[in-house]
This record gives structure tokens, C-alpha cells and sequence, in this order.
């Protein structure tokens, strides 16, 4: 079997004319242009090119953006203080941090120090234990994206063994929590492996869906899963440069093995990532809509 490939880019190009759409109707009817602050403190290269690309998207669609560089020194205090003026900004109605943060910043206490209201990350504690419970909720985006090309491309969830590898605050645990609800696009049978997992393997080969989020260059190999599989790649691991310097990418997953045994695989770049994007956009027009009352 050779798989299908499950293009995130072709299916975020579908769901960015809707959210064009929505943003269009926002200023025609409500006079409402939807506002997005990002915030990246460092010079991580990784994180430059994520917002980079985050605030070229806000331009293409029509989201008015603020883009927040800080120096890598800069204190705990100073991002919380810029957090409480976005917060009270009535023009922002999005707000992102970029993660990881420096080491000296603890991420939690600068995620909880964002309004709920604009926290279209999803990470919020307020965002987390709504999208527990299965309350309406911004859902985090990464693993919004991948919810959504899975049931845009056809792939059944309801009763599916889904098998996560990685259990990271913004992937592993809430596309398990996504996955795992009681709700159309979701009600899986849900395992998560982690780095203490015994034999990954033995969990990796039960998988219907097997969604690897660990950030370990070609670890899933074709030995660990079984045919028919559907593979979500989410690993964005730089392994080298171009001799012109752009970064060269390898997912979680041995594409070129796994693919010959699996029924569907997301390729990198191209799969996942593309669809990242575009859900934060999504967040922030329903996160304009809720200021605004309406929805
Ligand atoms: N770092 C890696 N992924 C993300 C994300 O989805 N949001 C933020 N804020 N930081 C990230």
C-alpha cells in the first residue's frame, strides 16, 4: 500500500477563503476589523520564522496585527505588564505568546497572566479545563488543525484506536483531550506514550491513527506501525541548511518507509503545520465575535 497524502497546505487554503470570508462580513456588516497581538521575546530562529508567519497571514486575510519583539532579557515583569495593556486593549482581541520562553521566564505564570477572553492559544487554565470538561472553549491550534484535516479528509475518529506519542502541554495532552470527548470529530480510544512509555512500539503498532508529536527526527519507523495506519506527523525537526540557508525539516515519522505501509500520512513541510496557522486565525475572528457579542 502506498498512502495518500493528507495535504494540510491544500486544506488550510480551503479554510483560510472562510475565514477571509468571515473577516470581510465582520467589516462590511459590524464595521469590526478582528485584532491580533504577538509577543516573542528571544531570538530563537525557529520561533522568528513561526511569527513571522503568523503576522504575514493576519495581512493576507485582513486581521489587523501587532507584533511585539523583546530582547531575550527581558523580565517577567515587563511581559506581564504589556500582557495587562493588551488585555485591556479593546482593538486586540487575540493575544499570543510564543513559545518556549526564555528560561528565567516561567511560562505558566505568563500564560496565566493573559485574558481568558483572548487567549486564542488555548493554554490558558481557564482554556484547558473547558476543553476538559468539553465546554466551548478556544481550542489550542496545533491540535485544532489536526482534528479538523482529519475529518476534512474523511478519516473516521469514532471508536478508532488513536495512539499519541508526546505529551506536551501544547499537542500531546490536548489532542488526547480532543480526540477523547464525547463529540462528532472525536470519541476515540486514546493512548499516550511518552518518554517513560516501556515498549512504544507494542502501542505504536495497535494505532488506527497514530499522531507523533515528539520532536524526535524520524522515530516512528515502518517496524512500529501497521499497515493501513493513518500517520499525523507533527514533528518539525531542523536537521540541517540549505547551502542559501533555509532550513531543511524532518518529521517524527520515516516518511519515506512509513508511507509504503500506511493508508494516509501528513508529509512535512505541508501537513500539520500549515493548518497551525490558520486555526489561530480562526480563534481570533471567534474571539472578536464573542467581544462583540456575536456569537
Ligand atoms: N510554540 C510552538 N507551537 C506554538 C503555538 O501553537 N503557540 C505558541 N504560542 N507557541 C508555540
Amino acid at each position: 500500500m502506498t498512502a495518500k497524502i493528507i495535504s494540510g497546505t491544500e486544506t488550510a487554503k480551503q479554510i483560510t477563503a472562510e475565514t477571509c470570508q468571515e473577516v470581510a462580513e465582520l467589516k462590511t456588516r459590524h464595521g469590526i476589523i478582528p485584532g491580533l497581538a504577538t509577543i516573542l521575546v528571544g531570538d530563537d530562529p525557529a520561533s522568528h520564522v513561526y511569527v513571522g508567519r503568523k503576522v504575514k497571514m493576519c495581512q493576507d486575510i485582513g486581521i489587523h496585527s501587532e507584533r511585539y519583539d523583546m530582547p531575550a532579557s527581558t523580565s517577567e515583569t515587563d511581559l506581564i505588564a504589556l500582557l495587562a495593556k493588551l488585555n485591556n486593549n479593546p482593538q486586540i482581541n487575540g493575544i499570543l505568546v510564543q513559545m518556549p520562553l526564555p528560561k528565567h521566564i516561567d511560562e505558566s505564570k505568563i500564560i496565566s497572566a493573559i485574558n481568558p477572553d483572548k487567549d486564542v492559544d488555548g493554554f490558558h487554565p481557564t482554556s484547558v479545563g473547558r476543553m476538559v470538561v468539553g465546554n466551548p472553549s478556544f481550542l489550542p491550534c496545533t491540535p485544532r488543525g489536526i482534528q479538523i484535516l482529519l475529518e476534512r479528509s474523511n478519516i473516521k475518529t469514532d471508536g478508532a484506536e488513536v495512539v499519541v506519542v508526546g505529551r506536551s502541554n501544547i499537542v500531546g495532552k490536548p489532542i488526547a483531550n480532543i480526540l477523547l470527548q464525547k463529540a462528532q470529530g472525536a470519541n476515540a480510544t486514546v493512548t499516550i506514550c511518552h518518554s517513560a512509555t516501556r515498549d512504544i512500539a507494542t502501542h505504536t503498532r495497535r494505532a488506527d491513527i497514530l499522531i507523533a508529536a515528539m520532536g524526535k527526527p524520524n522515530f516512528i519507523t515502518a517496524d512500529m506501525v501497521k499497515d493501513g495506519v493513518v500517520i499525523i506527523d507533527v514533528g518539525t525537526n531542523e536537521i540541517g541548511k540549505t547551502a542559501d540557508g533555509k532550513r531543511i525539516l524532518a518529521g517524527d515519522v520515516d516518511f519515506a518507509a512509513v508511507k509504503e505501509k500506511a493508508s494516509a500520512i501528513t508529509p512535512v513541510p505541508g501537513g500539520v503545520g500549515p493548518m497551525t496557522i490558520i486555526m489561530l486565525m480562526s480563534n481570533t475572528v471567534k474571539a472578536t465575535k464573542m467581544a462583540h457579542g456575536l456569537i
